[in-house]
């Protein structure tokens, strides 16, 4: 099981879907070709959401591959994207050639940041078989900014991509740079990359993810003890109340494209 529970993803994807670079999503559907059936496989598919974008936009109808090691998620994920997608169960951290195999785009939102290079290297090596194209949306990029900052601003976030940076079952997690190091390990392999920012701006609108994310900031932060547990109660409340008066964020991500040259 992952810890990523439907709610939460529920609540990020109205924002995650604002937030996506359009013409990198775009390109990433025409990556797929106008010949019917080509086939999409997304990592760590949740219960869809990277389907949800691209679905429509895509030049010829498609095959899914879904590929999540979270029954729930994955059931769910079954129930809204149709029969028709192929579920499977699947640690991402042991993936081998059959997962891909046959795909012409692999896709995944919310994903690279957990992961480690190791995993990335694997990635690219398994990739370099049939060269599919790679797109990779909403990897947390290291920052978080407020309309009104407080003076601990600065130290939660350093310590939040601390966290950012533990072991999330691949190894030592990329966290903030995770698009760089993709990037630059996809290069390497031949790909054309392209990356994008892909911010989060959440203002009043957004009241209950705001809520939800300083409360995942706060008990990230305190998991790694490099601040005093009052620091972090005072700048959780703090950031709160403020959100509550309608104080906006910034929670930067960025997005990759990488289409094989050969
Ligand atoms: C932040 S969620 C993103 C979900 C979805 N892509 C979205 O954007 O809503 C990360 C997803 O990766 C999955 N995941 C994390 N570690 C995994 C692993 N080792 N193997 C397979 N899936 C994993 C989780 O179950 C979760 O669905």
């Amino acid at each position: 099981m992952s810890g990523f529970d439907t709610s939460w993803l529920d609540l990020r994807e109205p924002a995650d879907r604002a937030a996506r670079d359009a013409r990198l999503l775009a390109a990433a559907a025409a990556a797929t070709g106008s010949t019917p059936g080509a086939l999409i496989v997304d990592l760590g598919c949740g219960t869809g959401s990277t389907f949800r974008a691209l679905n429509g936009s895509l030049p010829a109808p498609t095959a899914w591959r879904f590929l999540d090691n979270d029954p729930a998620l994955l059931a769910q994920a079954g129930e809204r994207c149709g029969a028709a997608v192929d579920l499977r169960r699947t640690d991402l951290a042991a993936l081998g050639a059959a997962d891909l195999a046959g795909a012409r785009l692999v896709t995944a939102s919310a994903l690279f940041d957990l992961v480690s290079r190791r995993f990335v290297e694997h990635l690219a090596g398994l990739l370099s078989r049939d060269k599919p194209a790679l797109y990779a949306a909403l990897s947390y990029d290291g920052t978080a900014s407020f309309d009104e900052p407080h003076p601990l601003d600065g130290a939660v976030v350093e310590a939040f991509n601390r966290h950012q940076r533990s072991d999330k079952g691949f190894g030592p997690a990329l966290g903030p740079d995770a698009t760089q190091t993709l990037a630059a390990v996809l290069q390497a392999e031949g790909y054309r990359v392209e990356t994008a920012d892909s911010p989060w701006v959440l203002g009043p609108d957004q009241m209950a993810l705001q809520q939800a994310t300083l409360d995942g900031f706060a008990q990230a932060v305190a998991e790694t003890q490099t601040l005093a547990a009052e620091e972090v109660a005072l700048w959780h409340a703090h950031r709160k109340a403020a959100a509550a008066r309608g104080v906006g964020c910034r929670i930067g991500h960025s997005d990759l494209l990488a289409v094989p040259t050969l």
